[in-house]
């Protein structure tokens, strides 16, 4: 698995990935269409340190276009796809939910065929938390069900597994759906909590607070995901469901509190109604991706903000 093709590589998690595979010498090919969910240079900055690199090549164009992606593969012998290109966030799914299954999931069978068309038959998957709902059992386990999704953005990324499922089923695949739990660390996407907050509190301007601050969350840092993803890419075989978490959940309210000491600043709190579509409370289970993966997330959630911090300070952000 020399030559890997990364979906959606100029944003937040796949840039931090295409770094570390290129650390790790393989051959990368990023294929992203630079959509305007948020800024265009903040995904061109997150590229700077690949950019450069004798390995590394970047497509812009968009997955939905067979004849694009026909010429990527074409032009490269791909061995495996991480499929990470996708309109994310839940709260903007709502408000347009064609273009959200639109991309997510023609998106994800036209990347399907492509491979189909061109024998490339391994294939990593990033799936969401979101897939759980409101799911009363917690921790959350892959074998949990996941037929009753609250957003658009959550049965988008189900119908995507679905797909996934039926090209390993069809056509012999190699398919990991990992379902991430809220990523944050360097270069999250500025439309994320955790951004938001500890860019307002540092500048004193006001914070959205959604709900009681009651709402749970199961927070993963990026450099976990990036190592679950790598042991995912060793490990492929046949058909599997993957979570990827950091296992401890936080409260909205503990999450400002800990940003608060972090910073040695008081947040400035605007009170506003629980969203819909936002789910009560998100845990991962993950013996199953312990057990066969190896995976074990390292930063807890104060390490995890220091980090984070640090690397906003750092580059001057
Ligand atoms: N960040 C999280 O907390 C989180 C949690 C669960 C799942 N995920 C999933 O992980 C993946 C990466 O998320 P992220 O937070 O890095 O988001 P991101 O928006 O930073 O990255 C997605 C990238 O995909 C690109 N893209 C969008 N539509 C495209 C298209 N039609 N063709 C080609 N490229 C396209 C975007 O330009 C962007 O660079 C997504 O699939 C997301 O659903 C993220």
């Amino acid at each position: 698995m020399n030559t890997v093709l990364v979906t959606g590589g100029a944003g937040f998690i796949g840039s931090n990935l295409c770094d570390r595979l290129l650390g790790l010498s393989y051959r990368v090919i990023c294929v992203d269409n630079f959509d305007d969910f948020y800024a265009t240079d903040i995904k061109k900055r997150n590229l700077s340190n690949c950019i450069t690199h004798n390995n590394f090549k970047l497509y812009t164009g968009d997955i939905r276009d067979a004849a694009f992606l026909d010429d990527v593969f074409t032009g490269n012998s791909i061995d495996i796809v991480i499929h990470l290109a996708s309109k994310a966030g839940v709260r903007p799914s709502i408000a347009n939910p064609q273009q959200y299954y639109d991309v997510n999931v023609n998106g994800t069978l036209s990347l399907l065929e492509t491979m189909r068309n061109h024998r490339c038959t391994n294939l990593i998957f990033s799936s969401s938390s979101s897939v759980y709902g409101n799911n009363k059992k917690v921790p959350f386990s892959e074998t949990d069900n996941v037929d009753f999704p609250i957003s658009p953005y959550a049965a988008s990324k189900k119908a995507a597994e679905l797909l996934c499922h039926t090209y390993y089923h069809l056509h012999g695949f190699n398919i990991f759906c990992l379902r991430l739990f809220t990523v944050y660390g360097p270069r999250q996407r500025p439309d994320l909590a955790i951004h938001k907050f500890v860019r307002s509190i540092s500048d004193n301007q006001i914070i959205p607070f959604y709900g009681d601050g009651s709402s749970e969350r199961d927070y993963t840092h990026v450099f976990d995901i990036c190592d679950g993803i790598l042991s995912a890419i060793s490990h492929l075989k046949g058909f599997e469901i993957f979570n990827l978490g950091g296992s401890q959940t936080t409260s909205l309210k503990n999450l400002v509190t800990l940003i608060e000491e972090l910073l040695g600043k008081k947040a400035i709190i605007q009170h506003l109604p629980a969203q819909k579509g936002d789910v009560v409370k998100t845990y991962a289970d993950i013996s199953k991706s312990r057990q066969q993966l190896g995976y074990s997330p390292k930063f807890d959630m104060r390490q995890g903000l220091i980090n984070y911090v640090d690397w906003l300070k750092s580059n001057d952000l």
